[in-house]
């Protein structure tokens, strides 16, 4: 850290050699075009780069120094326009990233005064940031049904982030989590392509707020990775993804449509291929979809050297020129190179020899500037860290409290097992019973996750918050399986099963937290979706002892657990409720709050049985009549939107205002919802519809809308929803809307009514 500091000053010396450094004057989009009427190739070329911080310093005594050759190669000679990423598998300072941010800032000043923007994974909170607020990953969110969650962690992770001095997140990440294999499921809001666009357009207003230009306390948004990265084939990350058109229009590019219709600054490309093509260099669907229909002004960054890797894994380039002139001509703005500054050299030299156009680097150029206009970084490139007293707050650690409760899911409670009564003995067991490193998740601290329990010692884990909330006295600890934290993510240690057995026979109830460790993309890939073979053992032998058994799960993705759920007397899924999730889990359990979240995705209960609520009717084929008698239903453990809490809800009189309706009308849906049982609970109440005959084989149910409401014991509220006419459309194999002549049923809890469309 000393070292850096000396560097720093190196820097700031240098700096005072040149004329002091000046941001250029760009305050109008017409300044923008003046601008780089007067760039040179190199500087537009500069401007188009992304560079890992890594490639600026070294390590020493286990600080990252900033080194000033490699500034000046980068920033001053190259005229790198923007720097991601945290150096290395460690967390820094606030104070650290101030420092670093604004000496890169000054190089790229002295260099042709247009600031680097720089960028940082922030997906569920200040990720690499020592001291900021961690909030539940995207998956829980979605499993809240509630956007203003998105909204409020949003708002929060934008005003940490401009306190370490970054403007800019790649987030929200709206893939859609369709397969259970991947290892990004939970990164995104779940399976559904309105849940992800609701709560990716909330997340672009909370980070950016709501003006066009980006104020201190809000940061730029990068929405990614477009579009259809979480089908691929093989359920392995980046690797290709097979999915007709009319699929992709309606479910993969909807929520970046949202985001985009929203004011997102920037996108991020899905690093694999589509039908064949890598998504890089599919102008298609980079110009033509996301840019031209839409409108949309601002800029397309790669993913992780995917323009090398258009020559070195999908070979379809032979070379790394070839791959830039591929991927620039088909739309992409910015290159996260992220090591290689031959990037510049490569496209210089297409300009030169006509194989890029100068109007394709001036577009792109045109949206960096835009982007970091934007974010008033030429008015101010660097923030003040005394404008942000909030960070890491305790205001903002009870709004991460209040979004974790609210996403966890009470999927089976058998005799009200829960809430748990205070005066029993429990115990507490399983490998991610002891971990903040489970709670979190991966893009915790690090990339993997991995330091969690150490960055996040303060912070409670399951089984301290158990001995907190139940008394010491109370709880048993014995953990049976544990995780290799040295190793890969799914290994575990030598189980200790036999004295978790003993030690149950001095408690009256058993709560076994299992799942899965933290891991973050590829490394995250698995061969079995089945959970760990050590921890069902655990489950099976202690439901020997006939103590009641509480699951709780805890993981990134729908591990298979059919073997031993029916052992539970209860099941909670906590998904990856982030830093204050041992507290909402023990709050919850304790009766303190009550349940609300709904399953964000399907949950299979088998491994060759994987679908998602919304597959086509012809999917599923009951018992057949006749003399062959075969069943082919899909049975998965729990459906979509599935979700118990300690009260109890009715649904009554859907009604509709237009039973017929025609092209261009609004139907108004109705239905009373009112609370049964006697305590105050949250509902999500959700819309769905189903086209009964349709030119293509019709989807069993579609989400339309949803809406969350508290209601006392006794209440009753009625809910109403606006649907347009429209929205119940789908895209047929020639790529355009159809709403066809017919019935559509509706549906809400469960109340049915059936609407007729009448074609003009
Ligand atoms: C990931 C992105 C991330 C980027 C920058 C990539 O490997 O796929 O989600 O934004 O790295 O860290």
């Amino acid at each position: 850290m000393k070292k850096l500091f000396l560097t720093t000053c190196l820097a700031f010396a240098a700096c005072t050699l040149f004329a002091a450094p000046k941001t250029a004057k760009i305050r109008t989009e017409q300044d923008i075009n003046t601008y780089v009427n007067k760039m040179t190739l190199e500087e537009k070329v500069g401007q188009m780069t992304e560079l890992a911080i890594d490639v600026l310093g070294h390590w020493e005594d286990g600080n990252f120094v900033l080194d000033k050759d490699k500034l000046e190669r980068a920033l001053v000679k190259y005229k790198v326009g923007s720097i991601l990423n945290s150096p290395g598998p460690v967390a820094q300072t606030p104070e650290w990233w101030q420092k670093t941010i604004r000496t890169i800032n000054e190089y790229s000043i002295r260099n042709c005064g247009i600031p680097c923007v720089y960028g940082l994974d922030q997906n569920h909170g200040t990720t690499y940031t020592l001291g900021g607020t961690l909030f539940p990953q995207n998956i829980n969110l979605g499993a809240s049904f509630n956007p203003e969650l998105a909204r409020k962690a949003a708002t929060i992770t934008a005003y940490e982030t401009r306190a370490a001095n970054c403007p800019w997140t790649y987030s929200p990440t709206v893939d859609l989590s369709r397969d259970p294999r991947w290892p990004r499921v939970w990164e995104n809001f779940g399976e559904d392509c309105l849940v992800n666009a609701i709560m990716g357009k909330s997340m672009v207003e909370g980070f950016q707020g709501t003006e066009k230009n980006i104020d201190k306390y809000h940061i730029g948004t990068s929405i990614k990775h477009f579009m259809a990265y979480g089908i691929a084939r093989t359920g392995k990350d980046r690797t290709p993804s097979y999915t007709p058109e009319y699929e992709l229009r309606e479910k993969h590019f909807a929520p970046f449509k949202a985001c985009v219709e929203a004011g997102a600054t920037s996108v991020m490309v899905n690093s694999g291929s589509v039908n064949g093509v890598p998504m890089h260099i599919n102008a298609k669907y980079l110009t033509q979809w996301l840019k031209e229909e839409t409108g949309w002004d601002g800029m397309l960054v790669t993913d992780w050297a995917d323009i090398d890797n258009l020559w070195k894994r999908e070979m379809v380039a032979a070379n790394k020129k070839d791959a830039i002139c591929m991927a620039i001509n088909a739309g992409i703005d910015m290159a996260m190179e992220p090591y290689d500054l031959s990037f510049c050299d490569l496209l210089i030299e297409s300009v030169r020899e006509g194989r890029v156009s100068m109007e394709r680097i001036d577009d792109a150029v045109r949206r960096i500037l835009r982007m970091k206009l934007r974010m008033g970084l030429f008015e101010n490139p660097n923030t003040d860290q005394k404008d942000y007293p909030l960070f890491g707050s305790a205001k903002h650690r009870k709004v991460a409290l209040d979004a974790a409760i609210e996403t966890m899911i009470l999927l089976k409670n058998e005799n009200n097992t829960l809430p748990l009564q205070q005066d029993k003995r429990i115990l507490v067991t399983g490998p991610n019973a002891n971990s903040m490193r489970c709670l979190n998740g991966g893009w915790s601290y690090t990339w993997q996750g991995k330091n969690a329990d150490k960055y996040a010692s303060e912070k409670n884990t399951i089984l301290e918050a158990m001995q907190q909330r139940f008394g010491y006295s109370n709880i048993i600890y014995e953990p049976g399986v544990t995780y290799n934290n040295e190793g890969l993510y799914w290994e575990e240690n030598e189980p200790q099963i036999a004295q978790v057995v003993a030690a149950a026979q001095k408690a009256d109830i058993i709560l076994a937290c299992i799942g899965e460790n933290s891991y973050a993309e590829t490394p995250g890939n698995l061969d079995d979706l089945a959970l760990s073979a050590n921890q069902r053992q655990l489950v099976k032998e202690l439901s020997v002892t006939g103590k009641p058994i509480i699951l709780i799960i805890n993981g990134g993705r729908p591990r298979l657990i059919n073997d031993i759920e029916p052992m539970a007397a209860a099941v909670v899924d906590i998904l990856l409720p982030g830093n204050e999730g041992g507290d909402a889990l023990a709050r919850l359990l304790a009766g303190d709050e009550n349940f609300s979240g709904r399953m964000p995705y399907t949950y299979p209960r088998h491994s060759a049985s994987l679908t998602t609520y919304d597959y086509r009717v012809s999917e599923e084929t009951g018992t057949m009549e006749g003399v062959y008698d075969y069943n082919a239903q899909v049975n998965v453990q729990w459906p979509f939107g599935y979700g118990l809490s300690y009260t109890t809800f009715t649904y009554s009189n859907l009604r509709v205002d237009k039973p017929e309706f025609r092209n261009g009308d609004v139907l108004t849906v109705s239905v009373d919802v009112k609370n049964t049982g006697n305590r105050i609970g949250k509902e999500s109440v959700l819309l769905f519809s189903r086209d009964m005959v349709a030119s293509i084989v019709p989807e069993s149910r579609r989400l339309r809308a949803f809406q969350k409401i508290e209601l006392k014991p006794g209440q009753q509220q009625s809910v109403t929803f606006r649907l347009p006419a429209n929205d119940l459309a789908f895209v047929g194999t020639d790529g355009q809307w159809h709403l066809e002549q017919g019935t559509f049923k509706l549906q809400i809890g469960n109340q049915h009514c059936d609407i007729n469309f009448i074609a003009d």
